[in-house]
């Protein structure tokens, strides 16, 4: 079994209906937080981690995902003939090498479970893989939600999910687990469950949408039934994972948008703005304004 988490899962082929009709056209991974798109704001993170192979899981209507990670040699051409070099220099850092996207297609919004399970020949059998889902970004103060979680992986082996607090009256929205210390970084995990009921979390702690996962998933994945709302869920198979390998809980300290809301996606636009040197003095003088008005 190879240990380095090379590969990263980010599965883009949802339909985006909490986002419509934005989400008619466009895919909601590319809508802009800033000036980049959603799921630009991913893979950042996890090239920040160390991961060198990027496997999206698209679907129809997803196409513009692949330009986006490719070059774009008319753009280039004029952004070079006409010297804009920083522009140049900026798109180029971004883009992937060549050979390190895979794209493949879902065919169908069967779940997110169904989603990973589309990676296996990808992922292959032999290592472990990072799964980020893009639209809940993870805007962190420190080395990177991914990162921090490389570095508990290297001590630990086994799965990793990301995990952080959310209100006791709100549990019941979010997979949540259990685990053996709620306030330690790093703990082992006791119990998952998708939703439950109120009043019957294990704990506050909810699942953030960041994964280190062992490829014995795929097989589970594989026999899996769909589960809560007709979807084939992961947490189904990660629970039955779980039976034979140790799962650990990561607590991420930083901020958690939902792009996938209107809320989130708002929020994260202003949270991001208020971090860029070149744009927060002007968009917190507009803030002000706009709450004074
Ligand atoms: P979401 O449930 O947030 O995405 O899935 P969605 O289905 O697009 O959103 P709504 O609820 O209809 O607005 C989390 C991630 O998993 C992907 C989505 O693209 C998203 O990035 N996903 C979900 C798939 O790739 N395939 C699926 O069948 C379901």
């Amino acid at each position: 079994m190879n240990n380095r988490i090379r590969k990263a899962v980010i599965p883009v082929a949802g339909l985006g209906t909490r986002f419509l009709p934005a989400t008619k056209a466009i895919p909601k991974e590319m809508l802009t937080i800033v000036d980049r798109p959603v799921v630009q704001h991913v893979v950042d993170e996890a090239r920040a981690a160390g991961i060198e192979h990027f496997v999206f899981i698209t679907g129809r209507n997803k196409g513009v995902i692949e330009d986006h990670f490719d070059s774009a040699f008319e753009l280039e051409a004029t952004l070079e003939r006409r010297g804009k070099v920083k522009e140049l220099e900026a798109l180029r850092a971004d883009l992937p090498l060549a050979g390190a996207t895979s794209f493949t297609r879902q065919q169908g919004p069967l779940g997110l479970g169904h989603a990973v399970w589309c990676a296996r020949d990808i992922i292959g059998d032999d290592e472990p893989f990072a799964l980020l889902l893009p639209d809940m970004l993870h805007h962190s103060h420190g080395k990177g939600c991914l990162a921090d979680m490389i570095d508990a992986f290297k001590k630990h082996g086994g799965n990793h999910i990301a995990v952080a607090p959310v209100p006791e009256d709100q549990t019941h929205q979010y997979g949540i687990v259990g685990v053996e210390d709620v306030k330690a970084k790093v703990s082992k995990i006791t119990k998952m469950v998708e939703k439950p009921a109120k009043g019957t979390a294990p704990s506050n702690l909810h699942i953030t949408g960041r994964y280190i996962l062992q490829p014995t998933i795929f097989n589970l994945l594989a026999n899996q039934e769909a589960g809560a709302g007709g979807e084939i869920q992961l947490t189904d198979s990660m629970i039955a994972l779980s039976r034979l390998e140790p799962f650990y809980a990561c607590r991420f300290d930083g901020d958690i948008y939902d792009t996938g809301s209107k809320i989130g996606f708002l929020l994260a636009n202003i949270a991001y703005g208020l971090s860029r040197s070149d744009l927060e003095p002007e968009l917190r003088r507009e803030i002000e304004r706009l709450l004074e008005s």
